[in-house]
Parts: C-alpha cells; sequence; structure tokens
C-alpha cells in the first residue's frame, strides 16, 4: 500500500509542528541529523515503533538507537552509567556517537531485540534535539533507508528509498558529518566499538583514559558487523590505485563510474567523481557520491582504495560491506 508522504521544511515552525502532531499520532516522520537522515517514530509507541521496521523491511533481529533530545530522557531508558559513559557523554554528546547500555526492565523488546541492552544517541541538530524533548522519552530513528541499502544523507536519498512507505520527511538539508554515529558499547567492563564512525578509536581512548577495543569481529548483531550493508543498487568493486588504469583500461566494455582520489588513470572512465583527501570530508562526500554513481548508468561502480583510505577504518567498514556479493 501507498501512502503520501508530506514533505516538511526545518526553518518553518508551522512544519515542526506537524511533524510532531504526526508522531504523537503513531507516524513516522524521517528526520536530518548530523550524521545521517533517521527514520523517526515515538519510541513508547510499539505500534509505531513495529511500522519503522516494516517501512524498512528490516529484521525484527536488529535493535534500534533510541535519540534522545535531553539528559533527563535518559532516565526512562537507563539507570546505570559507569564513569567512563559520563566521560564520553560530557565530551561527545550531543554528537555522532551512540552508547550502549544496560537497559531498564521497562525497554521494549522490540527496540533491543532481546539483548539486556539499549542502544542510546543525543543528536547534534539543535532544532531536533529541541523537537524530541517536546516528545514523550525520546525517538527511534533508524537510518531511513530500505535494509541493506544506501543510507540517506539528503532528504531527497529518504525519498527515493521510503517515499510512499512513510508519512512525513522533515528536509534539513545535506547532513554535515554523512557518516552514521560510533556505537561504543559502555554496557560492561571493557569499552567496546560495535561499529567504527566519526568518533575514531583513538579519539575515544584519548577521552577516557582507558583502553578501547575495536574487535575485526564480535558476535552482536548490528550494521557495522553484516558482510552485505550499505549497499548500493549496481555493484561495487574495491580497486587498488596500482590496478586502476588496468581496471577501467580501454577496450573493456562495461562502462564504470569512478570514485577516486588522486589517479588520473580515472579518466578512461565514464564518469568521475573526484573524492576529497581529508577524512572527514571523504566521510561527508562517500553516501552523496554513492548515490549519484548509483543514478549514473553504469555497469560498475569502482573506488578507488588507497594506502590513506585502508587506514580509516570508519571509511572500509562501509566500502567493504557496499562491495560483498
Ligand atoms: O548515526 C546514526 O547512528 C544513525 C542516525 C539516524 O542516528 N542511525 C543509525 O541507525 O545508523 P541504524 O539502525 O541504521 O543502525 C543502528 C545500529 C544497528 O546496526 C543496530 O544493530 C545497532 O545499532 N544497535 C542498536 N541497539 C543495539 C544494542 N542494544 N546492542 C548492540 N547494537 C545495537
Ligand atoms: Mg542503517
Amino acid at each position: 500500500m501507498t501512502i503520501e508522504t508530506h514533505i516538511l521544511d526545518i526553518n518553518k515552525a508551522q512544519d515542526i509542528q506537524t511533524a510532531k502532531d504526526i508522531l504523537l499520532q503513531g507516524g513516522r516522520v524521517a528526520i536530518p541529523t548530523e550524521t545521517v537522515y533517521g527514520l523517526g517514530a515515538i519510541a513508547t509507541n510499539e505500534d509505531a515503533v513495529k511500522s519503522v521496521f516494516v517501512a524498512k523491511n528490516r529484521p525484527l533481529d536488529h535493535p534500534l538507537i533510541v535519540h534522545i533530545g535531553n539528559e533527563s530522557q535518559l532516565n526512562y531508558w537507563v539507570d546505570e552509567i559507569s564513569q567512563a559513559a559520563r566521560c564520553v557523554m560530557n565530551v561527545c554528546w550531543p554528537g555522532p556517537l551512540t552508547l550502549i547500555f544496560k537497559k531498564k526492565p521497562q525497554v521494549s523488546s522490540l527496540i533491543s531485540a532481546g539483548l539486556d541492552t539499549v542502544a542510546i544517541r543525543m543528536p547534534g541538530l539543535r532544532s531536533i534535539r529541541d523537537l524530541i524533548a517536546d516528545l514523550p522519552h525520546g525517538l527511534v530513528a533508524p537510518s531511513a533507508n530500505p535494509h541493506k541499502q544506501l543510507s540517506p544523507t539528503t532528504a531527497e536519498h529518504v525519498k527515493q528509498g521510503l517515499g510512499g512507505k512513510i508519512e512525513a520527511i522533515l528536509d534539513g538539508g545535506a547532513c554535515d558529518v554523512g557518516l552514521e554515529s560510533t556505537i561504543l558499547d559502555v554496557s560492561g567492563n571493557e569499552l567496546q566499538i560495535l561499529r567504527a564512525g566519526p568518533y575514531s578509536q583513538e579519539q575515544l581512548a584519548q577521552i577516557t583514559n582507558m583502553h578501547v577495543a575495536m574487535p575485526m569481529s564480535h558476535s552482536v548483531k548490528v550494521a557495522g558487523n553484516m558482510k552485505a550493508h550499505y549497499q548500493p543498487i549496481t555493484p561495487l568493486v574495491l580497486v587498488e590505485s596500482a590496478e586502476l588504469e588496468d581496471y577501467i583500461g580501454v577496450g573493456n566494455s562495461q562502462s564504470y563510474a569512478v570514485l577516486h582520489v588522486d589517479s588520473a588513470s580515472a579518466s578512461a572512465a565514464k564518469i568521475c567523481f573526484n573524492m576529497p583527501t581529508d577524512r572527514a570530508g571523504y566521510a561527508r562526500k562517500l553516501y552523496q557520491t554513492l548515490h549519484q554513481a548509483d543514478h549514473s548508468k553504469t555497469d560498475t561502480i569502482v573506488v578507488e582504495v588507497t594506502p590513506q583510505i585502508k587506514s580509516w577504518p570508519e571509511i572500509m567498514n562501509r566500502l567493504e560491506r557496499a562491495s560483498h556479493r
């Protein structure tokens, strides 16, 4: 069934009120955050939470992040806050860091997918925090894309993926960070990164003055732990700089869209995207460029990987999953 998806403007007070009304009535509103757009629904409304899984076609064993507008909303979800958790909250919230806490018994097992923990994030955008703070307890907000596909960094991306399936999209322009939050588990004695993201392992270790583990593999079912994820429709391959020229060489009947950083050898490609060479800049552009490349009607998306890109775990995590077949 297709429904009308209203496009709302974050700069209009009346549209913010409409977004709140839709949420309070149990509807789904895609909201901008500094990382990617999220698909918001009132976290204590079971039917609304269920409808988020339905719109995304997301399996029920993938838990959701609760987004809060202020610290007092945290009390509904969590009662044990360790010293290390306090420390990162003081420095990184509001911002692109999700924390995994032991959950209070009242937290719905739909949100936590049966785990004894709950994921919480306080997003960076002021207007979104104000909106959430006006609603009871917080919003669940997984990335606003169909399951396994590319995350959205503009309202237009959300419309392409979920238009007709959700009640509204609140347009707040392009996301500034462009990559999903780092997920840090603070529920046990050891600090552990479950999904690499804008806050690096080194930064979190420095902030907490503790060892922060980032296991190559762990058993927790998170997006960053699935082999195929963040995928464009067009097949995507990763190619080292030295091999790029040969890969897309003349005489090959395939057409390519190439994301490159410093290689002149991409010139044989049908379509080229010149990516920023700094870490934050590359992250900001990544999904946006992959969405563009996916619309370029080429046979394959080729991403040039350099030693520098290989040293950025949050980027390699997304690229490896995007290329998995
Ligand atoms: O930046 C972000 O985090 C964005 C924006 C919208 O806030 N949200 C986002 O949500 O990326 P989503 O649902 O696409 O990814 C959240 C990840 C999932 O992989 C989920 O498995 C994991 O968080 N997660 C949620 N609750 C968890 C828990 N209790 N323990 C471990 N992982 C959890
Ligand atoms: Mg996601």
